[in-house]
């Protein structure tokens, strides 16, 4: 019997990634079990599938300004170290996380982001690429560090971008590849790089 790592996702919207993450997990030998996932947004659609699956789900309001932010931060802290969590999986979260709470969590979040990282952080990233002339993009899983979608590179999966390409045509594309990626890099990284309990 493996001993799995204690994950929570996430979410603010759709979560397909969310969905192929814990349709990893449901096989026996996947190395994290994700006992919780959270939104920002209450209307996420994440929610609902979460819970079709049985799995825990809290929706805690981020308000605009720092106290807002704050407020959500620690609330989010709390309950995740209440939970036992060791990796907190962001899978479509649209919210920044600060540098405080980044530093309670070092080594332990990690993101999946719609371009070949370094190119296109941030958002519209497809449209960009395609405005860019880029033959080709993909998706990057990383950790998350306080510089905006600049934490170290832990995989990366290419799809071409292809002539007549709209963003949408694109985004169908990476995310995909996305669906692949995500949950091969967590496993990866939870059996490798989460030493310590
Ligand atoms: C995905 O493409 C993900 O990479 C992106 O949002 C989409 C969420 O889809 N994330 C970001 O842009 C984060 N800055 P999903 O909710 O269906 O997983």
């Amino acid at each position: 019997m493996i001993n799995r790592r204690k994950a929570a996702i996430l979410v603010s919207g759709r979560g397909s990634n969310m969905q192929a993450l814990l349709k990893a997990a449901s096989t026996p030998d996947y190395p994290v079990a994700f006992k919780m996932v959270v939104s920002d947004r209450a209307d996420a659609a994440a929610l609902a599938k979460a819970a079709a699956l049985g799995i825990p789900t809290r929706h805690l309001p981020a308000e605009r300004g720092t106290k807002g932010r704050r407020a959500f931060e620690s609330a989010l802290d709390d309950q995740l170290r209440a939970a036992g969590i060791e990796l907190v999986c962001l899978a479509g979260f649209m919210q920044i996380l600060s540098a405080w709470f980044v530093s309670r969590w070092p080594n332990r979040i990690l993101n999946v982001h719609p371009s070949l990282l370094p190119r296109h952080p941030g958002l519209d990233t497809h449209a960009r690429a395609i405005a860019s002339g880029d033959h080709e993009s993909g998706c990057s899983v990383h950790v998350v560090t306080e510089t905006l979608d600049g934490g170290p590179v832990l995989g990366q999966q290419k799809v071409p971008v292809l002539p007549g390409d709209s963003p949408e045509e694109l985004a169908a594309r990476v995310l995909d590849a996305e669906h692949r990626l995500y949950p091969a890099v967590v496993a990866q990284f939870a059996e490798t790089r989460l030493t310590t309990s």
